[in-house]
């Protein structure tokens, strides 16, 4: 017997994980489940990207790198966020790591002393408590209510902020709910935060460019003169360039933080894939990017839409109009308590898991984002399969009544 670490016991199973191999159980058995469950998109990689790797590959690009990446990648993300974001980084003042969640855990691990608060506004992506958690801090979760479009307000976040609080974390837009702050709403916590100089931004902008209606996207760091040298700012090539599995992340943000990180990642994993590094740079700097993300969020755009007219149709179902991401995160507490098929909904991981064995629909609830009561559907999937899940769902809640 190996005995484990007590650190693995702060760490929660996921919920989330549980459903979604029961839903690929069910697959490779055959059977017809559509799949609402994906954090990623349907797209493929763009040619330009994959063909940018191969030349990688065939240049010889498969040895060591420097810790933070090779110089070009460096350059081209500093560029990116001078020119896209307005945020004055330099090349030294950005690091690379695999993913946007290696790189969330990576600062936690350099920010925080045991005890350290980290606020973090619910419903939260699932991650984010439990890196805190490892990294020694303490979890304060900030409700954003339903009425409010899921968004906390300044009140809230005035209220939350105490003697221990080191770091608050902002999402926009967001995962699980897809809902997106307006730049003004953002503004107000900023001067929040303005109030409050020991506090530590960490802004996870890596939906930056899945955003709906119109909404302009800024970055969190620009909106007030004295967050630029106390926040770090997140992002991947995962959503904008459907790159999940090639694990690019990256952070911009004060060189002595990012130094940090990297003397870390040094002794961890070095540094990311070597022949993923230029690729990702092609991604930033060659036009085709930026085509290849706009194509992607207008499909996505009309699919929301879609799904979100109807779900809010559903009978006792009320859904947040999703403003960004990919997601909608509909409320389906109105069914609890009801039975069917001999099951009684008490929560969103019974009605999930209700949903994909009688209905064969894959959703993910809620619980693990801080929300019991509500379930996410991911709509980075065919307008077919929304409307093939949507019409079983219907049918699910008939017989729930
Ligand atoms: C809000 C948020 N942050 C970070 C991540 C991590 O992204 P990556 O796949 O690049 O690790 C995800 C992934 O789903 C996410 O939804």
């Amino acid at each position: 017997m190996v005995p484990l670490a007590q650190r693995m016991q702060l760490v929660s199973e996921s919920i989330t994980l549980a459903v979604s191999a029961k839903a690929n159980a069910m697959k490779k058995a055959g059977i017809d489940v559509v799949g609402f469950g994906a954090g990623e998109p349907d797209f493929d990689t763009p040619t330009f990207i994959k063909d940018a790797a191969k030349a990688a590959l065939d240049k010889g690009q498969t040895k060591y790198t420097p810790t933070p990446c090779f110089p070009e990648l460096r350059a081209a993300i500093a560029e990116k966020f001078n020119k896209e974001n307005g945020l004055p980084y330099k090349p030294d003042q950005i690091t690379t790591g695999a993913g946007g969640k290696h790189c969330l855990y990576m600062a936690f691990m350099a920010v925080l002393d045991p005890g350290d608060e980290v606020i973090i506004p619910s419903p939260y992506w699932v991650s984010y408590p439990e890196q805190v958690k490892l990294a020694g801090g303490s979890v304060k979760i900030v409700r954003g209510e339903e009425a409010n479009g899921f968004k906390i307000t300044p009140a809230q976040l005035e209220r939350a902020i105490g003697p221990r609080t080191k770091v608050f974390v902002i999402n926009s837009p967001s995962n699980p709910a897809g809902h997106a702050y307006t730049p003004e709403e953002l503004k107000a916590l900023a001067d929040v935060l303005a109030k409050h100089p020991q506090i530590v931004v960490f802004s996870d902008e890596i939906y930056e460019k899945l955003l709906y209606g119109g909404l302009k996207f800024v970055s969190f760091a620009t909106l007030h003169p004295s967050l630029l040298d106390r926040t770090l700012t997140f992002n991947c090539h995962s959503k904008s360039f459907a790159m999940t599995g090639w694990r690019v992340g990256y952070i911009g943000g004060p060189k002595p933080v990012i130094d940090a990180i990297n003397k870390l990642q040094s002794q961890m994993s070095s540094h990311i894939t070597s022949f993923t590094q230029v690729p990702a740079a092609t991604a930033l700097t060659d036009p085709r990017g930026a085509q290849s993300v706009e194509h992607m969020r207008q499909e996505f755009e009309q699919r929301g839409r879609h799904m979100w007219e109807r779900l809010s149709a559903l009978p006792k179902v009320t859904c947040v109009r999703p403003q960004g991401a990919f997601y909608c995160f509909p409320n389906v507490s109105a069914y609890f308590g009801k039975t069917v098929g001999g099951v009684t909904i008490t929560d969103a991981v019974s009605f999930a898991a209700a949903l994909l064995e009688q209905a064969h629909v894959a959703v993910v609830p809620g619980n693990d984002s801080g929300f019991e009561t509500h379930v996410r559907l991911s709509f980075a999937t065919s307008m077919q399969q929304i409307d093939k899940g949507l019409d079983r769902i219907g049918e699910f809640l008939k017989k729930l009544g």
